[in-house]
C-alpha cells in the first residue's frame, strides 16, 4: 500500500504520515505549504509541494507513486474565517475535495480517509454526542465538513471506493515538540499564549448547565488520533467496503476551568483565570460517544489530558520561549 497525506505537513496531517510510516505503509505527502511546515515530516517520507485542488498534479502523483489509498487532511479550518470567507472555504473544502475524488477515482484507487470534524454536529443538546445524532453545523466550516463527508460518500458509492470519515473532537498535544501545533486557534495554545503574554487565561462564562458552570468538551491527543487513522487505514486494506462514518474521541468531558488549572500545574503559572460572560453560540457540552471507534476500528484513546497539555507545554515553549 502507498498512502497519499494531503496536508501531509501539517499538525495532524504530518503525525498520521509518521504514524502510518511507522506502522509499515509506505507513505508520500501532498501540501501547498499555506499552513504546513516542511520539516514536521522526515527525510524518508517525500513531500510534494503543490495544492489538493491541482488536478493534474493530483492525478501525477497518484499514477508517480503508484498511490493505493489517500488520507484527504488538507483543508481551511478556521471557523471564524469561514464566516466572513464563504465561498473560499466552500472552494477549498468543497470543491477541492470534488477534484481529489475526481482524479482518485479516474487513477482507481479504492481507499479514501476524511478528514471531518465534530463541527458537523452543531450545538446538539446531548449527554454523548453519537454519530447517529443528527448534524447541523452552525458555521461554514462545519458545513463544508458535512457537505464534504456527503460527497466523500456519494463518490465512494459511484467508484466503488471504500471510504472512512473521522470526525474528530477537540485535538490538542503532540507525540514531539518539533511537531507541535503552531497556530494559535485552540483553547490550549491560546491559554499558553496569554501566559507568554504575562496575561491570566480566561474563561467564557461560568454559569453554563454543567457540573462546575463552565463548557465541558472532549479532548484526543494528536498521537492518539494519529493510531486512529493507523486503525482506519488497516480497516480498508483489510478488505472493507462501503463507507463508515465515525466519531474520534475520549468520550470523557474536560471542563475549561479543569483544563486551565492543568495547564496552571504543568506551567507552573497558577493565576486564577478571568470570567468573562459567555460567548453566544458556546455550547456548554459536546462530548464523543467513541463506542463506534472501539467497535469498527479496533481503537481507543490510551493518552489522558495531562499527556496532551505536558507535550504541548513542551512544544509551545520550543517554538515561543516561555
Ligand atoms: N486541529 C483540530 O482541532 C481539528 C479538529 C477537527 C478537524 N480538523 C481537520 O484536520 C485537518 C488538519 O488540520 P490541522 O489542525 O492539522 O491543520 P493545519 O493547518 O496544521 O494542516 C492543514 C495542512 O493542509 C495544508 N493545506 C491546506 N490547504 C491545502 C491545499 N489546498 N493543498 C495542499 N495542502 C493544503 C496546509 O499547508 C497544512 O499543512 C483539517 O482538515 C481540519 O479541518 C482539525
Amino acid at each position: 500500500m502507498t498512502w497519499l497525506i494531503t496536508g501531509g505537513a501539517g499538525y495532524i496531517g504530518a503525525h498520521v504520515a509518521r504514524a502510518m510510516a511507522g506502522a509499515g505503509e509506505r507513505v508520500v505527502a501532498l501540501d501547498d505549504l499555506s499552513t504546513g511546515v516542511p520539516t514536521r515530516l522526515p527525510e524518508d517520507i517525500p513531500l510534494v509541494r503543490g495544492s489538493a485542488l491541482d488536478g493534474d498534479l493530483l492525478k501525477r502523483v497518484l499514477a508517480e507513486h503508484s498511490v493505493t489509498g489517500v488520507a484527504h487532511l488538507a483543508a481551511r479550518k478556521q471557523v471564524g474565517e469561514s464566516v466572513t470567507q464563504p465561498t473560499r472555504y466552500y472552494q477549498e473544502n468543497v470543491s477541492g475535495l470534488a477534484t481529489l475524488l475526481e482524479a482518485v477515482a479516474e487513477a482507481g484507487v479504492r481507499r479514501f480517509l476524511f478528514s471531518s470534524s465534530a463541527a458537523v454536529y452543531g450545538n446538539p443538546d446531548v449527554e454523548l454526542i453519537t454519530e447517529d445524532t443528527p448534524c447541523a453545523p452552525v458555521n461554514p466550516y462545519g458545513e463544508t465538513k458535512l457537505a464534504g463527508e456527503w460527497l466523500v460518500r456519494a463518490a465512494g458509492r459511484a467508484h466503488g471506493i471504500a471510504t472512512v470519515c473521522l470526525r474528530y473532537f477537540n485535538v490538542a498535544g503532540t507525540a514531539a515538540p518539533e511537531l507541535a501545533d503552531t497556530g494559535v486557534l485552540n483553547i490550549v495554545p491560546m491559554v499558553f499564549d496569554r501566559l507568554t503574554r504575562g496575561e491570566v487565561p480566561r474563561i467564557f462564562g461560568d454559569d453554563h448547565p454543567t457540573p462546575d458552570g463552565t463548557c465541558v468538551r472532549d479532548y484526543i491527543h494528536v498521537a492518539d488520533l494519529a493510531d486512529a487513522h493507523v486503525a482506519a487505514a488497516r480497516r480498508l486494506t483489510g478488505g472493507a467496503t462501503g463507507d463508515l462514518t465515525v466519531n474520534i474521541g475520549r468520550g470523557e468531558g474536560v471542563s475549561v476551568r479543569e483544563l486551565i488549572t492543568l495547564i496552571g500545574e504543568v506551567s507552573g503559572d497558577r493565576r486564577p483565570p478571568l470570567v468573562e460572560p459567555r460567548r453566544p453560540g458556546d455550547s456548554p457540552r459536546a462530548v464523543a460517544s467513541a463506542e463506534l471507534a472501539a467497535r469498527e476500528l479496533g481503537w481507543t484513546a490510551r493518552r489522558g489530558v495531562r499527556e496532551m497539555v505536558e507535550s504541548a507545554w513542551a512544544g509551545w515553549r520550543l517554538h515561543h520561549g516561555g
